[in-house]
């Protein structure tokens, strides 16, 4: 490229060290006429040239994006029930569920990404998703959603597959913090306002405040109503993370799916995060006195409290429990608690290490 680059642009100088050859024979009317030819007309070809190398770059880059939305566009919708099932209850029920991704999306062509996973939840039960990564963790929690649809098996909200179910109603079911929540470029107003078109602007800033998210607003040169994505308006992981919890709030759907919500997090604003989402998971009325909450977390003390804890690998359930229950068990759980443990230690260790020095 970079001599190519000089070639063409430098054409000047391969012309005027000719020209300059030549005049050694004299300087002739034809020499000169030449020259002047030859100035006015290569900079057209060496722009051509040019063009021609780009063009044929943009028509690459062109022909990849049509493929991409061609894919999207080829995708088949997930099929609608003609039946009308209103699940009544929030309880989650997974039968045998396996699932696939499609191996030609797959670098190298593995095994499911969830295989034979049952598991059931009570209504207003918390259960957490625990496991390394690549086991299975957000596959099942977009099987809940019904992002896609199951391989094998079936999901059940309230005893009714969730394929039966209309999707505004599940829609209106489940609620989720999701690990890589984005905002669109809107006001903080209207990013919210997403979860439940119809809400007022009191019941925006009251969800607001419950996700804590009142000191990023502060600092915000319109408050709510700053656009984000704008110039000078970043918002950080963390923060992107508070206002879809906002959302989520403000929706107040029965069903709540937490998918590393705190992951982006830091040690600053986890606690305002843990708060925001203790705040999320309780019920809204007396006779729901609390939600059904889907936990995935990597912070293994957030979840200590789980009515039940399941621990995906390899997409298979392999062992399930309360917190108690299964450090009793001594397997793979009892493993990452000691590691994480371990891990917060340090932390702790290094942070009183800190204080005497500056003491
Ligand atoms: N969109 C995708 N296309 C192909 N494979 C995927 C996709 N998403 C996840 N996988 C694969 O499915 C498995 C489970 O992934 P995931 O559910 O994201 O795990 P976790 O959330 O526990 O880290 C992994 O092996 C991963 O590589
Ligand atoms: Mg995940």
């Amino acid at each position: 490229m970079m001599f190519y680059t000089t070639a063409i642009n430098g054409v000047f100088a391969f012309l005027i060290a000719g020209g300059i050859l030549f005049t050694r024979g004299g300087v002739t009317n034809e020499l000169l006429l030449n020259l002047i030819f030859y100035i006015v007309i290569t900079p057209v070809i060496g722009t051509t040239l040019t063009k021609i190398m780009f063009m044929s770059e943009d028509a690459m880059i062109v022909s990849d994006a049509i493929n991409r939305i061609d894919e999207v566009l080829n995708k088949k919708p997930l099929s609608e029930s003609s039946v009308n099932n209103i699940p009544k209850n929030n309880g989650i029920t997974l039968e045998h569920v396996s699932y696939a991704y499609d191996k030609e999306s797959q670098a190298i062509p593995k095994k499911n990404a969830l295989n034979d996973v049952s598991l059931s939840i009570e209504p207003g039960q918390t259960v957490a998703l625990v496991g390394a990564s690549g086991g299975g963790k957000t596959t099942l929690a977009n099987i809940v959603t019904r992002f896609f649809d199951p391989g094998e098996g079936r999901v059940l909200i309230g005893n009714i597959d969730i394929r039966d179910i209309p999707k505004e109603t599940l829609m209106n079911k489940v609620s989720f913090v999701f690990q890589n929540s984005r905002l669109i470029k809107a006001s903080i107003l209207e990013n919210v306002r997403m979860a439940k078109p119809n809400a007022t602007r009191e019941e925006i800033a009251h969800a607001l405040e419950a996700a804590q998210c009142l000191d990023i607003i502060e600092k915000l040169p319109n408050g709510i109503d700053t656009v984000v994505g704008t110039k000078g308006v970043y918002l950080s992981g963390g923060e992107q993370q508070r206002i879809a919890i906002a959302r989520a709030i403000l929706k107040n759907a029965p069903i709540l799916i937490l998918d590393e919500a705190t992951a982006f997090a830091d040690p600053d604003n986890e606690v305002r995060v843990q708060q925001a989402l203790s705040a999320l998971s309780k019920g809204e009325s007396a006779d729901s006195p609390r939600k059904t909450v889907i936990m995935i977390a990597h912070r293994l003390s957030s979840i200590a409290d789980a009515d039940c804890i399941y621990v995906l690998q390899d997409g298979e359930i392999v062992e399930s429990g309360t917190h108690s229950g299964l450090i009793e068990r001594n397997g793979i759980f009892t493993k990452m608690w000691k590691n994480y443990s371990e891990a917060a230690e340090w932390k702790i260790l290094n942070e009183n290490k800190g204080l005497e020095v500056n003491a």
